[in-house]
């Protein structure tokens, strides 16, 4: 019997992860979410905290065999968290890397984590680039631009997003870097799933702001995406040695580099101590 935990499952390419994975009678399946068994508000620190604990009380001596990181938001409602920082940031990446730092210590030997990011992470595919540093207290404490009748500038929103999804991939290289990780056997994959629209994803976002699609084949990309995530966590697609990036690319699964700030290694690490200090872990 599999352990494997997850985020995001409830609407979205994360849905049809998690049904195909909750299907399986060889697997344990957990999936947090606002509206589950295992309640998860990824927008305040203290409510990861608490998920995680139930999550390890509930295991005990049991080792996790797969973590998926695919629950993500644009365009926020509420500008700050609970915690006083800008929600894009915080939900899409402080709180994902404060579950991972709870939950690494009990992955098993060999265990796999998927973290989903975004080809927007790239300033060479994304419509508004991410910003060009990476700096944790400023992406905290970030006020996102309002235009006059108090409607998220696109142009902000999408940057947050996207520097959010630029986090998740440095995150990702951090941990993957880590020697625990490494001893360990850890296989660690940043995950951009391809543009699907008609996802929860855009629920906030500007009436028109993207292209409109074939609901057909937003559904095809919608299952696709879901499908490959379950095989990523399953250990059923496997990276050439050292990639950590898979990408989505007109449907085939290809493992491209990311983009030229995501690949610095010492930004990669500063993140993850910045990220230590705003989530309250000692470092
Ligand atoms: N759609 C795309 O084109 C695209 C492209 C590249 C990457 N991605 C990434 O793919 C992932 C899934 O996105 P999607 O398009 O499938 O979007 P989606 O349909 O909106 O799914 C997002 C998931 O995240 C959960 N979530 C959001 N905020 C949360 C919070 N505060 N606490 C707990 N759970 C929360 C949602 O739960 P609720 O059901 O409770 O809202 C939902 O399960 C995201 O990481 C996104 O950045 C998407």
């Amino acid at each position: 019997m599999k352990t494997i935990i997850m985020t995001g499952g409830t609407s979205g390419l994360g849905q049809v992860t998690a049904q195909q994975l909750n299907a399986d009678p060889a697997i344990r399946f957990i999936l947090g979410g606002r509206q589950t068994r295992w309640p998860l508000e990824l927008s305040s620190l203290s409510n990861v905290r608490q998920f995680s604990q139930h999550i390890l009380d509930t295991l005990g001596e049991t080792k996790i065999d797969a973590l998926i990181l695919n629950a993500g938001l644009s365009f926020p409602i509420a500008a700050n968290t609970v915690d006083g920082y800008e929600t894009t940031f915080a939900v899409n990446h402080l709180a994902h890397y404060l579950l991972l730092r709870l939950l690494a210590p009990a992955l098993a030997p060999d265990a796999i984590v998927v973290i989903t990011t975004s080809n927007t992470h790239d300033p060479r595919f994304s419509p508004v680039a991410p910003f060009a540093s990476v700096d944790a207290q400023h992406l905290a404490l970030l006020a996102l631009e309002k235009s006059p009748s108090g409607e998220l500038v696109f142009e902000s929103g999408f940057r947050a997003y996207a520097t959010s999804k630029l986090c998740n991939l440095l995150t990702a290289r951090a941990f993957a870097a880590a020697p625990e990780t490494q001893a360990l056997g850890v296989r660690v994959i940043a995950y951009n799933p391809g543009f699907i629209p008609g996802t929860g994803l855009g629920r906030n976002l500007p009436t028109g702001a993207l292209p409109t699609a074939n609901p057909q084949e937003a559904e095809a990309a919608r299952q696709h995406a879901g499908h490959v995530l379950a095989e990523l966590a399953q250990g059923r697609v496997i990276p050439p040695a050292g990639q950590v990036y898979v990408s989505l690319a007109r449907g085939e699964v290809t493992w491209p580099d990311p983009s030229t700030l995501a690949r610095r290694d010492d930004i990669a690490q500063q993140l993850w101590r910045d990220s230590a200090q705003l989530a309250g872990l000692v470092l």
